[in-house]
């Protein structure tokens, strides 16, 4: 049975890599997963420098997820080259490196940067953080700016890029195409809802930063309408995620047209869901008699005629 999985000019030995901002730098998880077993491993989002990220409370749990305000904290890209990439390259890790910028310039001299270290299999460009104020997700919310970022570092970069889009937009499919022009390899979907959280008693908001990312089950079904929706928009491989927890979340991604998916959120109930999840994709592609876990991308099954229905 073959599990891998195709984005670009990747291979991946399954669909299943973890999500960015839920799995460190993967480097500290090594002696519970095996990360050579997994598709991949998305780091968490990295500008060109150090940053300390909002002040806590930062995380708050809500019905079936979490709203999260870290405000991006992290080493930056030079001390990542220099201090976990190497471990990762050891470890055998397919690293996608999440990449952040306040202007066009950041993000192309943080690929740059990647582009020159040994062992960067992909650059996710993250232009859907809802809890920056600069760039990110001003980006990601405007056509023009999703075009601009992608393009400006296609000009730098040979390595696969995917730009990782926010669903805090209306017709997430014209960022898609958005995506495509600009020459992207593939995308990925979705970034964490803008949420927010109050306590009743002391009426303050639950967050530091009042506003923070909503992730986890709660969101699933409107980023499984979303993959779905960028599928029938595009070309490109999708990477799907959002609140997958079981491999029957992950099964609903694919069917609707995700290659590979992320798996976040559910890394902070249960860091072991990996072996459960090949091993749940393994006996469904058995029941269902498909040999290749690609032959099942896109295979929603409505029956004729009533997607005329539906579409209209
Ligand atoms: C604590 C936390 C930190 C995150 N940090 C990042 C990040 O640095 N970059 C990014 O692109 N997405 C980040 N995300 C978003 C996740 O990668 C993912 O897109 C989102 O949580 C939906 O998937 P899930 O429901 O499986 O968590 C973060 C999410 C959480 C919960």
């Amino acid at each position: 049975m073959d599990l891998s999985v195709t984005i670009a000019s990747l291979h991946l030995k399954n669909p299943f890599i973890a999500a960015s901002g839920c799995f460190g730098y993967g480097v500290e998880y090594a002696s519970a997963v095996d990360l050579a077993s997994l598709g991949g491993v998305a780091v968490k989002g990295l500008f060109l420098k150090e940053r300390e990220g909002h002040p806590p409370p930062r995380i708050v749990e809500t019905p079936a997820g979490m709203i999260n305000a870290i405000g991006l904290q992290g080493i930056g890209v030079h001390r990542f080259v220099a201090e976990k990439l190497p471990e990762l390259r050891r470890l055998g890790a397919t690293v996608f490196v999440n990449i952040c910028g306040s202007t066009l310039d950041e993000y192309c001299e943080v690929a740059r940067v990647l582009s020159d270290a040994d062992g960067v299999a992909a650059i996710e460009v993250n232009i859907s953080c809802p809890n920056i104020k600069e760039g990110g997700i001003q980006f990601g919310c405007s056509l023009d700016g999703t075009y601009d970022v992608v393009s400006a570092i296609r000009k730098v970069t040979t390595l696969p890029i995917i730009p990782k889009l926010t669903p805090n937009v209306t017709d997430v499919a014209s960022f898609a195409r958005a995506a495509e022009e600009a020459g992207a390899d593939a995308i990925s979907l979705v970034n964490t809802f803008l949420a927010m959280a109050i306590d009743v008693e002391t009426r303050r908001p639950k967050l530091s930063n009042v506003l923070g990312g909503l992730s986890g089950p709660a969101i699933r079904p409107i980023a499984v309408r979303m993959v779905y929706e960028c599928h029938q928009a595009v070309k490109l491989p999708i990477i799907g995620m959002g609140g997958i927890m079981t491999v029957e979340d992950a099964l609903e991604f694919l069917i609707a047209g995700a290659t590979a998916v992320q798996v976040g959120t559910a890394n902070f109930v249960d860091p072991l869901i990996w072996s459960k999840l090949i091993a749940g994709l393994e006996d469904y592609l058995t029941r269902h008699k498909f040999a290749r876990v690609a032959d099942l991308v896109g295979r929603l099954n409505i029956p004729a005629g009533e997607h005329e229905w539906i579409a209209s």
